[in-house]
Parts: structure tokens; sequence; C-alpha cells
């Protein structure tokens, strides 16, 4: 919604992470029955990233947010809250967000996972503007991360040419000059939450050997009904949220849109009358990566320069639940961002090793205290 503002919740730092291996549409091909052609052609993708066997949504959200905060030039210590937006969680729980305070040595702040399907990102980046503007906090790190390659069915050609995993991330800060998330609408339609689910996993149907062998775990998808809300709710957003803050679908300077399909965002910058120059893709090289693509996407296209000072950036994405949300900012950062001295980048450094320390500590720490209390209650008896 928007309102009469107190203060701004300035975008001041911005990173991403995609794990290094590539896997193309060639590859894909070689495993279940589709083509290059095909992918390309019905997509827009021409390869994804898969994460290791050793990284997680944490541990690509940790990148991402570090970039972000280093960009920010914000101590890890003073960050006051981290939302991941995520729909693959390392845990049901605890929080993946939890995990990143802890490697980020974050203190100070409270984290959450956010869970809208691929509306995620914008809904979390929604949320913290708000927490901002009304004072609660001076700043918040929001990400958006994503191992969906641990939920992709490998052997479903429907579903597994499209996603790809990686991790991107906000930094806000309070501001009282005009700027930053300026209003965003989010909105959802349960009654579609079929079309597109992790059927089993969760309390409906917990993990047995028969949901594994059944292939339950896994994205189902009924793609041409997305396909056809989608192509609905982008447009439809886009208009709402720029009305919102009293500017016109001709204002839009950078459209970031939700990395799903280029027919659905062709279809969106169509039907907005968008010139292609405005519209942001990295779909081509990431795949759908749900809720990171998003930030990763805003975040590659602030690197290249895309916006300028007063200029009005648009963020639209729909997903799972079903969800959907738009989200209009107006940049308000000088760029290039003046790379930080080697100094500096050594102090945070330190900073994130300080943090494992510390975190280590506290565990032994309690176990340490547990083990005393016990000895002293054995005493006492
Ligand atoms: O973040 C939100 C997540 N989801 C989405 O954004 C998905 C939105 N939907 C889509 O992107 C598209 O619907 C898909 C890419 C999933 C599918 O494209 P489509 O043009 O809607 O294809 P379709 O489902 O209408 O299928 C057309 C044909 C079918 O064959 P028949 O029945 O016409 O013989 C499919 O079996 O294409 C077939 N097909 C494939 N063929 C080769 C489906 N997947 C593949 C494939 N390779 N990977």
């Amino acid at each position: 919604m928007a309102n009469e503002r107190r203060r701004g919740a300035h975008i001041t730092g911005w990173g991403r992470y995609a794990p290094t291996r590539v896997l193309t549409n060639d590859d894909l091909s070689r495993m279940v029955d589709t083509s290059e052609e095909w992918i390309r052609q019905r997509t827009g993708i021409l390869e994804r990233r898969v994460a290791s066997s050793g990284e997680t949504t944490a541990s690509m959200s940790l990148r991402a947010a570090q970039a972000a905060l280093d960009v920010a030039e914000l101590d890890p210590r003073k960050v006051e809250l981290i939302i991941v937006a995520t729909v693959t969680p390392d845990h049901a729980f605890p929080a993946t967000a939890c995990l990143v305070q802890d490697a980020l040595g974050a203190r100070s702040a409270g984290a959450f996972d956010l869970s809208a399907g691929c509306s995620g990102f914008v809904y979390g980046l929604s949320l913290a503007a708000g927490l901002i503007e009304v004072g609660q906090y001076d700043n918040a790190v929001v990400i958006g991360a994503e191992t969906l390659s641990r939920i992709t069915d490998w052997t479903d050609r429907n579903t597994c040419v499209l996603f790809g995993d990686g991790a991107g991330a906000l930094v806000l800060q309070a501001n009282g000059t005009r700027g930053g998330v300026l209003a965003s609408v989010l909105r959802a339609d349960g009654s579609g939450g079929d079309l597109l689910k992790l059927p089993a996993g969760g309390s409906v149907q917990p993990a047995t050997t028969e949901t594994v062998n059944q292939r339950q775990h896994y994205i189902h998808m009924d793609g041409r009904e997305v396909f056809r809300f989608a192509s609905r709710v982008l447009p439809e957003a886009t208009r709402q949220v720029v009305e919102l803050v009293g500017r016109k679908v001709e204002d839009i300077v950078l459209f970031v849109p939700h990395q799903a399909n280029g027919r659905i965002i062709q279809s969106a910058v169509r039907a907005l009358k968008i010139p292609p120059d405005r519209v942001f893709t990295n779909l081509a090289r990431y795949g759908n990566t749900s809720s990171a693509s998003v930030p990763m996407a805003l975040a590659e296209a602030i690197d290249e320069g895309r916006v300028r000072k007063g200029d009005l950036i648009v963020c639209v994405a729909f997903g799972a639940g079903l969800t959907w949300a738009a989200t209009a900012i107006e940049w308000s950062v000088p760029l290039p961002v003046p790379k930080s001295p080697r100094w500096r980048i050594f102090w945070r450094w330190m900073l994130y090793r300080l943090a494992r320390i510390q975190s280590w500590w506290r565990r032994l720490w309690r176990q340490a205290d547990a083990w005393i209390q016990r000895l002293g209650e054995g005493e006492d008896h």
C-alpha cells in the first residue's frame, strides 16, 4: 500500500550468487525426452546453474548477503533483520535465515524465512520496507535463494528443463530522503494451490517410503495453467503498483519480471507496451530460480548500470500459492559504487571468521553450561 511516508527504505546494497556448475539444454536432452530447440523456443532458457553437493540455500544466501553488505558497506553486526524468501530451505526448521544470521555474525538481527513461492522475494522486500518505514528497523537484508535442483524430478521433462539454483540479496536502509521502495502490491489465490506444489513432506503427507517411491517430494506443476495465470497477473500487478505511486507504465525505466519463461515475459511486456530495452532478463543463463530470480536479475541490472538516480524500477513476480506481487522502487544510489578499499575487505573477511569462532564457542558453552547444571543438580540430590 502507498502511504504517507515518514522515511524511505532505500536499496543500498545488492549481491548475487550462482553455483559454478552449468547444465545446458543439450545436457538435458541426454537426460530426458526433450531437445535443445524445444527448451529454447518454449522457454527462452539456454542453461541453468546447479548447486554442488556442498552447497545449500543457506550457503548461497550467505554469499549473496555478504556481497550485498559489501556494497552497502554495512557492518554485519549492525544488521537488524534478515529475511530469506525460499521454497527450498535447508530444513523445515530452523529457518535458513537463522543459519545466515549465525554465519554473518549478525548478533543484533531478527531472522525468519518467508514462503510465498516465486513471489517470496517481492513479498519480503515489501515487508522489510514497511518495517523500516514505520521505524521498527533501520536496516534489513532481504534474500531470495533456492536450491531447486534438490526438489526437481530429473525424469520429468515438464519441469526439469525450467529450474535452476542461485541466490540474490538486497540491503535496505532507512533514509529521510525520498526514494527507495515506494509501494507494493501483494496478492494470493489459494484456490490455485494445486497447480504448482510439492505434494509430500508436510503435515498432509509426511515422508514415507511410499511418498518417496511415488516421487511426491518433487515439484508437480500444471505448466499450461500457470502460464495462463502468469500472463494475466504480470501486467495487472504492474499497472496496479505504478498507479499506487501515481506514475504511468511509460515511466518505468527498468522492468524486472520473474524469470520464469521468455514467452510469459514477452506477453506481459507487449501488453504493457514497455520498450524491450527497459526490460531486464537473464533467464537464458539461469533458468527459473524461483525466489532468487528477481533479486539475481535486479542485482545484475544494477551492476550493469541500468539505472540512474530517480529512475522508476518495477519488479513483478508470480508463483506457487498461487501468489503474485509487484513493487515500485525509485532508485536513489549514484552508480557505479566505488570499490571498497582492501583493508575494509580484509576487515569484513576477519569479521566472518570471527562469527564462525563465536558460533562454535556459543555451541561449546551451551554444552558446558548444560553439563555444569546437570552436575549441580546431581549434587543437590
Ligand atoms: O515460477 C513459476 C513456475 N512455473 C512456470 O512459470 C511455468 C509456466 N509454464 C510454462 O512455462 C510452460 O507452460 C511450459 C514451458 C512448462 C510448457 O510449455 P507449453 O508451450 O505450455 O507446452 P505444453 O505444456 O502446452 O506442452 C506442449 C507439448 C506437449 O506435447 P503434446 O501433448 O502436445 O504432444 C508436451 O508433452 O510439449 C510437450 N513437452 C515437451 N516436449 C519436449 C512438455 N515439456 C517438454 C519438453 N520437451 N521439455
